[in-house]
């Protein structure tokens, strides 16, 4: 379990010794992650990245735990750490295996397909623990636009009844998508997860399960750092936006969809503005 140069439990650490596998191997990285990074918010936001996949890649986790060991471990524990993503809106499932201050450690199930095109409002790196993936990057060329016609996007609309969402980004972007590289990681393959539009890309898993481990940043600003997912041939949105009008017209139209077809089908031409 425990790899060369990483402390062993000992005897006289009852509490080590007790810890199931699974939390002790990542306990161990944490801590050390911790001890190289300290707490200080902007020195593990600016260090992350580099010594989450210099550690990553020594401490070698799919060399150490299975995914089946995480499985044991989830089912068992009587606590975990704090989670990230409790709601599992991200993988399938998640887990948090170590909670610091300004990062987080999880352990990602992947059961199907692909995950979208997609950039990162944190940074830190991922590791792929099991599993064989398909990994593109792409690069997005924003076309420009002027302020003006940017503010006054429908998008934009109610964003005064969502205080918490401020116009610091565009929630929608045009532009053109490209794909830029295209490699097969497999377990053990350990790649940096960088900031913002430097970093865009997309897993296609090809064994079920593949399991990631992700380091990441945990208190980055939504308000600062849009996370945008990508369609072709080039537009990017916040997945995270909840916009009222939105959501409550796609819940009326489906309501329609299932009552009157006819009314339904011109009712969605007039959302989408398409002349009828
Ligand atoms: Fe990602």
């Amino acid at each position: 379990m425990t790899p060369a140069g990483i402390p062993a439990p000992t005897e006289q650490n009852a509490d080590e010794t007790n810890l199931h596998p699974v939390a002790r191997f990542f306990r161990s990285l944490g801590d050390a992650l911790t001890a190289e990074l300290g707490n200080c918010r902007d020195t593990v936001y600016a260090r992350l990245e580099s010594v989450a996949t210099d550690m990553l890649a020594k401490w070698n986790p799919s060399a150490q735990v299975t995914p089946d060991q995480i499985i044991d471990y989830v089912l068992t524990a009587s606590a975990l750490c704090k989670q990230a993503d409790l709601d599992g809106r991200f993988a399938e499932p998640p887990v948090s295996l170590y909670a610091g201050e300004h990062f987080d450690i999880s352990a990602l199930f992947w059961l199907d397909g692909t995950t979208s095109i997609h950039q990162h409002g944190f940074c830190g790196a991922f590791h792929v623990l099991s599993g064989s993936s398909i990994h593109s990057q792409y690069r997005f060329e924003r076309h420009e636009v002027n302020a003006e016609s940017e503010s006054g996007s429908p998008l934009h609309a109610d964003d005064a009844m969502c205080p918490a969402i401020a116009e610091t980004q565009p929630r929608a972007i045009e532009g053109t998508l490209h794909l830029v590289g295209c490699e097969v990681l497999h377990a053990g393959s350990t790649r940096t997860i960088r900031r913002g539009q430097g970093f865009i890309h997309a897993l296609f898993h090809m064994v079920r399960p593949s399991v990631t481990i992700v380091v990441r940043t945990i208190t980055d600003d939504p308000k600062q750092n849009v996370q945008y997912d990508y369609r072709w041939p080039g537009f990017g949105f916040d997945p995270f936006h909840r916009h009222a009008p939105t959501i409550r017209t796609q819940q009326f139209l489906k309501m329609l969809q299932k009552l009157d077809m006819t009314g339904y089908q011109a009712r969605l031409l007039e959302v989408l503005r398409v002349p009828i």
